[in-house]
C-alpha cells in the first residue's frame, strides 16, 4: 500500500541490539544526572518525516500500515545524532609544516607569536573566496557526518576582515552549520593592536555578523585578547543579540571564566588551565563548560579537570575544536575516548556531554540530543550491540550509519 499523498515519509530501524538515550527532558545535565542514561534492548526507532515518532521495545511494535523504509539494525546499538558545539570548520589551507615543527619542539603559542598559527590560516583563508569558502564547510562538514555528527556549530574566526568574515558565517549558514562569529580570535597584521581592530570589528562587522550568526566569541588569551578586551567586544555582541561563548583558560587563566559569568555567557570552553577556584565558581553557574580533549591531546597539554567540574556540579559539554592549528580532528566518538580515558567521565557522561549539553549549549535541547518523542529524527548506529563502545574503541571505524532529519545520510 502507498503512504496518502502528502503524507510524511517514515523510517523504521528496527531489530537493534541497544537504543540509548538520556531520559527525561531536562537541560543542560549536571552531578549524578549526567551519568545516567536509559538503554532499551531488542529496540526500534520510528522516524516519521523529520521527527522520532516512537521508541521502543520490538515486542510491542504494532504492525505498522503503508510505506515504511526499513533499516536492519542486528547487532547494532543507536545513539543520538552527536552534537559538535564547538568547531573552526570554516578555514583553508592546512598546517601541516607547523605540526611538524611542533613535533620537533616548536610551541603554540612561539609559532602564533612568530605570526604562524592563527594568523597563517587567516591568510590561507582569505584568498579562498565565496566558492572555496563554502567547499572547505562542506568537505569538513562530511568528514564530521561520517563519524556521526549531525549537527555542527562553527566558528569564523580566520578572516578578521569584513569580506572574509561575513563570508565565512555564509557559508557556514549555508552548508548547515550553526554559525558563530569568532570576530575576536586574533589582531590581523594590519592593525597595531588588538583595540583597534576591536573598534573596526565592532564598528563595521558586527551589525552584519549579528544578523548571520547566532552567538559571538572571544580567544581570551595571552597574546590575544584580554579580559578588559574581551568584556568590550562580547558586550557590544550582546547589545547586538548574540549569545556569547569563550574560549578561556585554554593556556593560562586570564578572568575568562568571571566574564563569562558577569556577562551570562553560554559556555567557556578549553578549561585546561582552569584552577580549582575558578572550577567552583563555574560549577554554580548557567554558563557550561565545553571540554576539548584533541586539542589538550594534540597539543601536548594538560587535560582540563572534568572530574573537579563534573563533581562539583558544573554542566559539561565535550566538542572535537575542530581546527587546524590546535585539534585537526573531526572525531567526536573520539573525543569521547579521549574523555573516558584521560579525563576520568564515564561513557554515560560522555555520551551526555555530546549530546544534550552540546545541544543546550547551542540553545537546541528541546528537539536535538535524544531519541524520544518529537525529538528531532537524528540517530547514530553503532557497529557493535552494546553503545559503549563509542567510547571504548579508540580511534575506531565504529559508525555504520548516520541517520539525520528522518532520512539515511551517510551509510557504509
Ligand atoms: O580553539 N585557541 C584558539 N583557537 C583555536 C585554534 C585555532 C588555530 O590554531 O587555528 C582553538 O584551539
Ligand atoms: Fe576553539
Amino acid at each position: 500500500m502507498s503512504a496518502a499523498a502528502g503524507a510524511a515519509e517514515r523510517l523504521l530501524i528496527r531489530d537493534l541490539a541497544q537504543v540509548v538515550t538520556a531520559p527525561g527532558t531536562a537541560a543542560p545535565l549536571r552531578g549524578d544526572a549526567l551519568g545516567e542514561v536509559e538503554v532499551m534492548t531488542d529496540a526500534y526507532v520510528l522516524c516519521e518525516g523529520h521527527v522520532i515518532q516512537a521508541v521502543g521495545r520490538m515486542r510491542d511494535l504494532a504492525p505498522l500500515e503503508g510505506d515504511v523504509t526499513e533499516v536492519d539494525g542486528r547487532g547494532r546499538a543507536a545513539i543520538p545524532g552527536l552534537v559538535d558545539c564547538h568547531t573552526h570548520a570554516c578555514f583553508a589551507g592546512d598546517r601541516v609544516n607547523e605540526f611538524a615543527l611542533r613535533a620537533r619542539g616548536a610551541s603554540y603559542e612561539e609559532l602564533h607569536a612568530a605570526g604562524g598559527g592563527i594568523l597563517a590560516t587567516v591568510r590561507a583563508t582569505r584568498e579562498a573566496g565565496p566558492d572555496g569558502l563554502r567547499e572547505a564547510v562542506r568537505r569538513h562538514r562530511e568528514w564530521m557526518l561520517r563519524v556521526g555528527t549531525t549537527t555542527f556549530e562553527c566558528k569564523s574566526g580566520y578572516g578578521l576582515d569584513r569580506q572574509t568574515e561575513l563570508g565565512s558565517l555564509e557559508a557556514i549558514r549555508a552548508e548547515g552549520g550553526i554559525a558563530t562569529w569568532l570576530g575576536a580570535h586574533a589582531v590581523p597584521p594590519e592593525f597595531d593592536d588588538a583595540d583597534s581592530y576591536l573598534d573596526f570589528a565592532v564598528a563595521e562587522v558586527l551589525p552584519e555578523a549579528a544578523r548571520l550568526a547566532e552567538a559571538a566569541d572571544v580567544f581570551l588569551e595571552r597574546g590575544a585578547f584580554d579580559a578588559e578586551q574581551a568584556r568590550r567586544y562580547l558586550s557590544a555582541c550582546r547589545d547586538a543579540g548574540l549569545s556569547l561563548r569563550l574560549h578561556g583558560d585554554q593556556f593560562t587563566e586570564a578572568g575568562a571564566i568571571p566574564l563569562a559569568i558577569e556577562l551570562g555567557a553560554r559556555s567557556v570552553d578549553h578549561l585546561e588551565a582552569t584552577g580549582t577556584a575558578a572550577a567552583r565558581s563555574l560549577a554554580a553557574s548557567d554558563v557550561v563548560g565545553v571540554l576539548l580533549p584533541a586539542s589538550a591531546l594534540f597539543l601536548g597539554r594538560a587535560m582540563p579537570p572534568a572530574r573537579d567540574l563534573i563533581d562539583s556540579g558544573a554542566a559539561v559539554a565535550l566538542a572535537t575544536d575542530f581546527n587546524p592549528g590546535s585539534a585537526y580532528c573531526e572525531s567526536l566518538p573520539l573525543v569521547c575516548s579521549l574523555a573516558a580515558t584521560q579525563l576520568r567521565m564515564s561513557p554515560e557522561e560522555a555520551l551526555l556531554a555530546c549530546t544534550v549539553n552540546a545541544a543546550h549549549v547551542l540553545a537546541r535541547a528541546d528537539r536535538l540530543g535524544r531519541l524520544a518523542l518529537g525529538f528531532q529524527a537524528d540517530c547514530v548506529l553503532i557497529d557493535a550491540p552494546d553503545w559503549r563502545h563509542l567510547a571504548y574503541h579508540l580511534g575506531g571505524d565504529l559508525v555504520s550509519a548516520v541517520i539525520e532529519g528522518g532520512r539515511m545520510a551517510w551509510t557504509r
